[in-house]
């Protein structure tokens, strides 16, 4: 080859690879709202306000509802604004099993709202949930049908000042399931201290069935995160995926409910 005809050559092969690198980017633009799996996500309060620097008054001692998010989409629906009145008749189960103990119950809506938005408007896109009062109705039937807390009891797993084996909870909860939770800890930040047990997720298909939260072929375990994983300082709802070994799951605090 001639060097000017080489030099198109190379010039052409870097603008088909440009090209093909736009058309990937445009078409995982385009599935910015496609999702698979559907989180029931539960949180453990005493974990929570650990995290926010024991902020809370009185937080529930039992597994309460984060949310019921999508994998891979948030914020489907700008337009879809949150209304408290679509949800009237769920309210009394909300307050009990769906909380917002972070803030004084006068706002405790704004939790609901910033879960709808975020999530809720992803999730929609399922008929069985695509209002809020379908949303926020079927996360609590979830939550009831799963039973994590007394789940937890008869797995003989209970807040405790000594430390459990992260592994130990996860075989536990996936034989009981029957599939692979995902489950989250906030992370220490001193070397001395031991992960703390934060969050809870079973994973459902877009037809509620439960499912792995693991994908066919992923390892069941996440591969070793390696000690001293940088927490944005502050973040709220920092919680990652556990590192294998101890954990604690910290009683409520002395008059918690
Ligand atoms: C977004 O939500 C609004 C209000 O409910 C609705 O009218 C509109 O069709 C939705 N848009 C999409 C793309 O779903
Ligand atoms: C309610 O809580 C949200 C945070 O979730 C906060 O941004 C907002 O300022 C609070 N509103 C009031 C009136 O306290
Ligand atoms: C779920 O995970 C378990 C454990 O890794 C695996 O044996 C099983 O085949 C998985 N199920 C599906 C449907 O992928």
């Amino acid at each position: 080859m001639k060097p000017a005809a080489a030099g198109r050559a190379f010039l052409c092969s870097f603008c088909l690879a440009l090209c093909s690198l736009c058309c990937a980017q445009v078409l995982w633009r385009s599935g910015d709202h496609e999702w698979k799996k559907l989180i029931m996500v539960h949180h453990w309060p005493t974990t929570v306000c650990m995290e926010v620097g024991n902020n809370c008054r009185s937080p529930p001692d039992y597994w309460t509802i984060h949310g019921l998010w999508a994998d891979k989409a948030e914020e489907c629906n700008r337009s879809w604004h949150f209304d408290l009145n679509e949800i009237k008749d769920l309210l009394q189960d909300m307050k009990v099993y769906w909380p917002d103990f972070l803030h004084s119950p006068s706002n405790r809506s704004s939790f609901w709202k910033h879960e709808w938005e975020k999530h809720g408007t992803c999730v929609a896109q399922l008929e069985a949930l695509n209002s809020q009062q379908k949303y926020f109705g079927k996360g609590l039937d979830l939550y009831r049908g799963l039973a994590l807390n007394s789940a937890l009891l008869k797995l003989g797993i209970r807040p405790s000042g000594n430390y459990y084996q992260i592994s130990d909870i996860k075989d536990a909860l996936a034989s009981l399931y029957g599939v692979v939770p995902k489950v989250q800890c906030l992370l220490p930040q001193q070397d001395e201290e031991v992960q703390a047990l934060g969050q809870i997720e079973l994973c459902f298909t877009k037809d509620l069935q439960l499912r792995n939260c693991t994908d066919p072929g992923e390892p069941p375990r996440e591969p070793a995160g390696g000690r001293g994983r940088a927490r944005p300082a502050g973040a709220l709802w920092g919680l990652e995926v556990c590192e294998d070994g101890p954990v604690f799951y910290p009683p409520p605090p002395e008059g918690g409910r």
